[in-house]
């Protein structure tokens, strides 16, 4: 049996714990590894590391896994002869422990973003390219299963000409006073890489990109709508990062895509995300997990009438698409892949390039936001 180590580092965080080790790493090891395409299984074998001996040990005793190590700065475990390297640190202690990976032949993982600024994000970009060693960025939101359900209309070249796309994402994120909060307090300050453009841009690059086509400019308006939290220890502390962005982004082929992005909304709709897609004919919208269509033989033709009780159910105008297969967690989904591209050499499309582009796209929208005007998005050349 073959194995392949994975140096995880900020395994103790939400995302790393949750979405990378237990539903990924550890799910591929339950299910006896990655099938490669000779049908020879690879098996991942992780090294846990941070910055906590104490949750490190338990992390690493309640999951079985028998290696870890507090060393978040690399000191020692880049030595050993594990290939990849896989960071879910804070947003800005991710390029130089990325750049000290690749110096060492590793090959490269990590979550999004991958930089907090576009000179470092290319640094990082041109260097793994540079330096001949794989590299991967995680899009998880591709692999939803209403975005599939989305992907699958999309190929099936349903919408006929497609116009607008409206993004609305977001949630009452509890400000920490009364009820503890359900995010980590340094995604509302600034100074430590928070923030929700930061935060979803890079999301909605990938996106936007792959579903609908490029990005060419972007209109931002960012807000920090509520200005003092109270972090995990109790204590209040400036909020200094926004957390709602409101934007209108022009892609390739004309067409218009709107994105709401919030942590200070309450949902009124049926998911925390939904993508509406309106196109000459026909449209759908999609959650997180479901999508539902209107083909243009199905559209009522409602007319501006308040005067009357209203009769109509526009809900009742959609039909559900069905699921017609398994969904797997998406961040596992895209872990197979990269262990298949690390070891059998298979395409991996969604590189650094890409989440090169995910933070021009979140710095573009900072410049917006800032200069109060429409920004251009050129072509990236990595
Ligand atoms: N793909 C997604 O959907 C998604 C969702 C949320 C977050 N993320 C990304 O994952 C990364 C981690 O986010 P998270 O929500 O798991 O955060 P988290 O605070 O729960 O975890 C952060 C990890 O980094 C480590 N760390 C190192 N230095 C730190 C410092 N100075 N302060 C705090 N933690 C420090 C922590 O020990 C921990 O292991 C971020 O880059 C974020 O952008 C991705």
């Amino acid at each position: 049996m073959q194995e392949i180590g994975i140096i995880m580092n900020g395994v103790t965080g939400r995302m790393g714990t949750n979405q990378h080790l237990i539903r990924s790493i550890l799910a591929i090891r339950e299910d006896g590894g990655v099938e490669l395409p000779s049908g020879e299984p690879v098996v991942p074998d992780p090294i846990l590391v941070g910055r906590n001996e104490r949750k490190l040990r338990r992390l690493s005793e309640e999951h079985g896994v028998e290696r870890w190590t507090a060393d978040p700065d690399l000191e020692t475990c880049l030595d050993g002869d594990d290939e990849i390297y896989f960071d879910s640190q804070v947003t800005p202690r991710r390029p130089d422990a990325l750049l000290k990976a690749i110096e060492a032949g590793k090959d490269v993982y990590c979550e999004k973003p991958l930089a907090g600024d576009l000179d470092t994000a290319l640094e990082v970009a041109r260097t793994a390219e540079r330096s001949d060693v794989k590299h991967g960025i995680v899009q998880d939101k591709l692999w939803l299963p209403g975005l599939l359900k989305l992907q699958r209309l999309i190929d099936q070249e349903f919408f006929g000409d497609i116009l607008s796309v409206r993004v609305e994402f977001g949630y009452w994120v509890f400000t920490g006073h009364v009820q503890p909060a359900q995010r980590p307090s340094w995604n509302y300050r600034a100074e430590d890489g928070g923030g929700i453009i930061d935060d979803m841009f890079s999301h909605w690059s990938y996106v936007l990109e792959n579903l609908f086509g490029r990005v060419e400019t972007v209109q931002c308006l960012e807000k920090t709508h509520i200005p003092e939290r109270v972090d995990e220890d109790g204590e209040p502390y400036d909020a200094t990062a926004d957390d709602a962005a409101y934007a209108i982004m022009e892609l390739e082929d004309d067409v218009v895509a709107q994105l709401n992005s919030s942590w200070t909304v309450r949902v009124n709709r049926d998911d925390l995300l939904e993508i509406q897609v309106d196109g000459t004919e026909g449209s759908a919208v999609a959650g997180l997990r479901d999508c539902k269509t209107q083909h243009r033989s199905n559209t009522p033709k409602p007319e501006w009438n308040p005067d009357t009780p209203k009769e109509h159910d526009f809900y009742e105008d959609w039909e559900r698409v069905p699921n017609n297969r398994e969904f797997e967690n998406a961040f596992k989904h895209q872990w197979k892949q990269f262990i298949r591209h690390v070891v059998a050499d298979e395409p991996f499309p969604w590189d650094f390039a890409a989440g090169a582009r995910g933070v021009q796209l979140t710095e573009a929208s900072y410049r917006s936001a800032d200069e109060g005007r429409r920004v251009a998005i050129d072509p990236l050349e990595i």
